[in-house]
């Protein structure tokens, strides 16, 4: 299929599942441990109908809003996703101009393959930062040192990969960074061509955060074993005191599932929090994010701002998150099947898509603005049909 016939988010991932080797494709697609939460993120944004309104003026339609204080001109953010580039060469950067010229916020990954610096010397305007919280905290501070330095204008800290949720696939596929030398690998990258040139093209080609900034990491094999031990457990509520006297900015904590959670944020006086699974990736059986919004939206919404990931596959996804108490939306794997299939464009595409569905949408339920969004274009569970 090529680009223009790619109508919804379903036809980027056919496409990102063609041109990407299967041991990276996998990675970004599935989940962990059983896929429980995985799949309980689209299945409860799916119960979710939407009320149909008629005799309303929706010929205009508004869209723009502010994120952690800044204007944005939809309410959507590409999220943090470790290995961007491993999706497409060079695909952070690829993705941040994409986001740029959205009017929305792009969020580097600690974890990406283009650094910090990279993604500032290729825009011109402010990202985000996501950071984790490695046991070296020398590591920790200069991160947010190299933030302060690059145009990063607000710190996302990801608080649920103080452990590891284990994904099956990576571990069968031998995903690795590099990728582990196996004949099913070799064969399976033989025939992506495409995907071979765009690596081979980028800049980098392993964790361009950590590469050369770890002491005593020479190679990037003994990288990555740093890396699986670096994540901290010991990761509480007073290191993100720490954090903010570092940083001075707007912080948003990312890994909410639970009200009394949702309330310590508030208490550690950061600008937002977003409510997130890891996208299904971290603790299966944990409830869906659409399932939890709405008591974490009532109890700390009118004191902090609520954004939302997990699941988000069209703008209809994204006006039930908002009608929940979301104030913004996060596109994890929709963006990155964008990136997939076809590059930068491939990303626009994605958030095209996403936009337009978003448009259409309101329109027929009879919305003009995402700041007046509410509970009332939801049809309640008790009184909505399923056959
Ligand atoms: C992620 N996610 C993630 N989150 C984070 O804080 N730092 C990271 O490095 C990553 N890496 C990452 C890699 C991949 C391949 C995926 C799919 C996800 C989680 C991500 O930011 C977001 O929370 C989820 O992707 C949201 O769910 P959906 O939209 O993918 O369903």
């Amino acid at each position: 299929m090529n680009l223009r016939k790619a109508t919804s988010i379903d036809d980027l991932r056919a496409m990102a599942e063609r041109k990407v080797p299967r041991a990276f494709f996998q990675y970004g697609d599935h989940g962990s441990y059983a896929q429980r939460t995985l799949r309980a993120n689209r299945d409860d944004l799916e119960l979710l109908q939407l009320r149909q309104r008629i005799g309303i003026d929706v010929s205009s339609i508004d869209l723009a809003t502010t994120i952690a204080g800044a204007p944005a001109s939809m309410p959507l953010v590409l999220a943090p996703i470790g290995l961007c580039g491993m999706q497409h060469g060079d695909g952070e950067i690829l993705a941040a101009r994409a986001a740029q010229t959205a009017g929305i916020p792009f969020c580097l990954s600690t974890m990406s393959i283009a650094s910090l610096e990279d993604v500032d010397a290729a825009v011109d305007k402010p990202f985000w930062f996501q950071l984790y919280v490695m046991r070296d905290r020398g590591f920790v501070r200069d991160m947010i040192a190299r933030a302060k330095a690059a145009k990063v204008s607000t710190l996302m800290v990801t608080m649920d990969f103080n452990m590891l949720g284990q994904r099956h696939c990576d571990i069968k596929n031998g995903m690795t960074v590099p990728l582990k030398v196996t004949l099913a690998n070799l064969v399976d990258v033989a025939t992506k061509p495409a995907w071979v040139t765009s690596v081979l093209r980028g800049k980098r080609k392993t964790f361009g955060n950590l590469s050369g900034r770890v002491a005593g990491m020479a190679n990037v094999n003994s990288l990555g074993v740093w890396v699986s031990k670096q994540f901290d457990p010991t990761l509480n509520w007073n290191d993100i005191a720490w954090i903010r006297e570092q940083w001075g900015g707007p912080i948003v904590i990312k890994g909410v599932l639970d009200v009394q959670d949702a309330r310590e944020a508030v208490k550690a006086g950061v600008t937002s929090i977003v409510v997130s699974n890891h996208g299904g990736r971290q603790l299966d059986a944990a409830p869906s994010t659409i399932s939890v919004l709405p008591q974490i939206a009532d109890a700390v919404g009118s004191e902090i701002e609520v954004l939302f990931d997990g699941g988000i596959r069209s703008g209809q996804d994204v006006l039930r998150a908002l009608a929940l108490g979301a104030r913004s939306c996060l596109l994890g794997r929709a963006y990155i099947y964008g990136l997939g299939a076809a590059g930068q464009a491939g990303v626009t595409r994605a958030i095209e898509i996403i936009r337009g569905e978003l448009v259409t949408s309101m329109g027929l339920t009879g919305t003009t603005s995402v700041n007046h969004v509410s509970k009332d274009i939801i049809i309640p569970r008790a009184t909505a049909f399923r056959s």
